[in-house]
């Protein structure tokens, strides 16, 4: 099958709302054999199981799990870092028992505090030395596809207007990130780099169908920097955030669904393959995203290229996966490749499970107008003006929200 071929299954991207298909949304509360979820109690056991088991075999692939070599190392501490307002720590995570691969943890957390801090952990795009201008984090190594990044690496604070760190620390939050390309390096190598050779079994070349792509091994990497973050005593691990923009915002729901030691979910402008409902095929496709990012998802995703409707789960039922923790949604208002409506629906159509835990959720038929936040419930949303990008206005709607549940 060549490209054309996979093109010809791709109709043109629609951007009109009148055009989006008629489409039944899979039940989240009802079990695979047809029985119904009545409580709490079976979601957990039976149905939450058996949704998270088809979200790794047919969208982002099984991931390892923690290796027993994981270890870590702190390399610099700075109680003096942000006009003496924080302290930074710069951590290694190894992966694996030899010191050859790792990522750095960048943390900051608030010298004014009483006791362990709560934080907003996140992945960033073009690393850790861009989140902020502290002149004393160390540069991440570039790791773009050969001969498509900047020679010399992104400017330290080139991603500053995405890391509000100062409003946080004030705000009594740790910051923990991690550059996206010391986990898996974000273009198609067939997996030779990135963290997927480190666990292919003898004669294993390329991870098989039902086995994790790129954003399953972000979300994986983020469980390993949860891994540290348990470990050092000025965070409290109940109270960890996991946030992420875009792609990143992918990574981060995936990884708040698999791994529930994070307390607090947010995704800012994830789309699809994020929060975006697949079957309303608006914008971006499945099609489209696995020919564009061959290496996002499993191989087995493919499969639902123009067949949204034999997909067995769409996304409400990952943020489903979420309850009854606290999840954000965020999108933009001219962000229209991400499917505003289609970001605010999955909220709407999780909030039965969340209901089954006595939560209330997202409510409505219609967006909210833009820039009216809703954070009634334990599913927050929000459209803010403007488009793709993650903002001090984003930030300040996630803290108010993280403040009635980290405080
Ligand atoms: C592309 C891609 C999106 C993704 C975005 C981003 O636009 O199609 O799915 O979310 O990149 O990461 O900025």
């Amino acid at each position: 099958l060549g490209m054309s071929g996979v093109r010809a299954q791709e109709p043109a991207m629609n951007y009109d709302e009148s055009r989006v298909p008629a489409y039944t949304l899979p039940d989240p509360l009802t079990m695979s054999d047809g029985r119904k979820v009545a409580d709490a109690e079976s979601w957990m056991s039976e149905r939450r199981p058996e949704l998270l088991a088809l979200f790794e075999s047919q969208v982002y692939g099984k991931a390892p799990g923690r290796p027993d070599g994981v270890h870590f190392e702190v390399l610099s501490e700075d109680r003096y870092a942000l006009s003496n307002m924080a302290t930074r720590k710069e951590i290694a995570v190894y992966f694996t028992d030899d010191e050859e691969h790792f990522m750095t943890l960048l943390l900051y957390v608030p010298n004014k505090r009483t006791d362990a801090v709560p934080v907003f952990l996140g992945l960033n795009f073009k690393g850790n030395h861009t989140i902020c201008d502290d002149p004393l984090v160390t540069p991440s190594t570039l790791r773009t596809e050969p001969g498509k990044g900047p020679a010399e690496g992104f400017p330290r604070a080139s991603a500053a207007s995405r890391w509000p760190v100062e409003m946080l620390i004030a705000n009594g939050y740790g910051l923990a990130t991690v550059y996206r390309g010391d986990i898996d390096p974000d273009y198609d190598d067939g997996f030779q780099n990135g963290v997927h050779p480190l666990f292919y079994r003898d004669g294993q070349s390329r991870p098989a169908p039902d086995e994790w792509g790129t954003i399953a091994a972000w979300a994986w990497g983020l469980s390993r920097a949860m891994d540290y973050l348990e470990t050092d005593e000025d965070v409290d691990p109940d109270r960890v955030a996991v946030i992420g923009h875009s792609r990143l915002g992918k990574a981060a729901l995936w990884a708040g669904a698999v791994d529930t030691r994070f307390a607090l979910i947010v995704s800012n402008d994830s789309g699809c393959g994020g929060a975006a409902l697949a079957r309303r095929r608006y914008a971006e496709t499945v099609a489209r995203i696995n020919r564009l990012f061959p290496h996002w998802f499993c191989d087995n995703y493919k499969r639902y290229a123009g067949s949204e409707d034999a997909l067995p789960v769409d996304q409400h039922e990952l943020i489903a996966l979420i309850a009854p923790r606290p999840v954000y949604i965020a999108s933009a208002a001219e962000d229209k490749w991400a499917d505003v409506k289609g970001e605010f629906l999955a909220g709407v159509h999780a909030t039965p499970v969340y209901e089954l835990f006595g939560s209330e959720g997202l409510y409505g038929t219609e967006l909210p107008p833009a820039d009216e936040p809703c954070m009634s419930g334990r599913i927050g949303y929000h459209v803010r003006s403007g488009g793709h990008d993650i903002t001090l206005y984003d930030w300040r709607q996630f803290v108010k929200f993280a403040d009635n549940y980290l405080k």
